[in-house]
């Protein structure tokens, strides 16, 4: 592309991860929102945003998420699903305009999009848990399968020149390396990195590894970043991490509106 593009003009992305709001925590992100709304554009949340899927829980982060004054959107964690009350925590965020994605996308000023799913786990490459014997087996690996199949889809209707997937889980090993290695597999799958390089991402967001590593690419080169927040507080003293995207050319941008900017999917 040889578009003339502002050197200074790029999108500013705040994005966290297990934030595991309780219900006595009002205040307790008081300060996160504020430096949010100073130093980006756009907030994205990587699940765990309760720590146990209560209501209340949800309804105090969403009173501390009410002070956002750029646009968020947010994909549920395990710790979200505890009490089977995920549609009411969903309700609760969506109240204060925290856009709650479960395989479909947000469209930022025309030109990003975030696709979002929650994941799964199942480990990675060749250890990976196969659908073979047990239902139960089948079950469990069913539910990668599923989550990997949602962002496919989200993915594949994104025709935009720029995108950016959240989930909670991980798609790739890296990014879990400091956890324990006997619950690896329990962290994430790599069926979640097919879709995002058969489609082609700008960089990846999860969470739900607190003892991993925060920078990791998938196999095709996609960054994925964990922004787990014990992590980046233990590591980087900061409680979101920032990635800033170039704002797309005049030419990506109608490259991609002809429908040209498609990328076909892999076998
Ligand atoms: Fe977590
Ligand atoms: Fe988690």
């Amino acid at each position: 592309m040889n578009g003339q593009r502002d050197p200074g003009s790029s999108i500013r992305v705040a994005a966290a991860g297990d934030l595991h709001c309780r219900d006595i925590d009002h205040g307790r992100f008081r300060q996160f929102v504020k430096q949010v709304n100073e130093e980006a554009d756009l907030l994205l949340l990587c699940g765990d945003l309760t720590d146990h899927g209560k209501v209340d829980e949800a309804r105090v982060l969403a009173e501390e998420l009410s002070a956002l004054r750029v646009p968020a959107c947010a994909v549920l964690g395990n710790h979200d699903y505890e009490c089977g009350k995920e549609q009411d925590l969903m309700h609760e965020l969506q109240k204060v305009g925290v856009r709650c994605l479960d395989g479909d996308s947000y469209v930022f000023q025309k030109v990003l999009g975030i696709a979002g799913v929650k994941g799964f786990g199942g480990g990675f490459g060749r250890g990976a848990l196969q659908a073979f014997g047990e239902p139960q087996t089948k079950a469990f690996v069913q539910e990668a399968v599923n989550e990997s199949l949602k962002l496919e889809r989200a993915l594949g209707r994104l025709d935009l020149p720029k995108k950016l997937v959240i989930m909670h889980y991980s798609p790739i090993p890296a990014t879990i390396v400091g956890e324990n290695p006997e619950i690896y597999s329990f962290l994430g799958s790599s069926r979640l990195m097919m879709p995002i390089d058969g489609y082609g991402a700008d960089a990846v967001f999860h969470g739900h590894a607190h003892h991993g590593t925060i920078q990791g690419t998938t196999d095709k080169g996609v960054p994925v970043f964990n922004v787990a927040m014990p992590l980046l507080q233990r590591v980087r003293n900061r409680r979101f991490y920032v990635f800033r995207i170039d704002r797309p050319s005049i030419e990506e941008t109608e490259f991609s509106a002809r429908g040209e900017g498609a990328v076909a999917v892999g076998p």
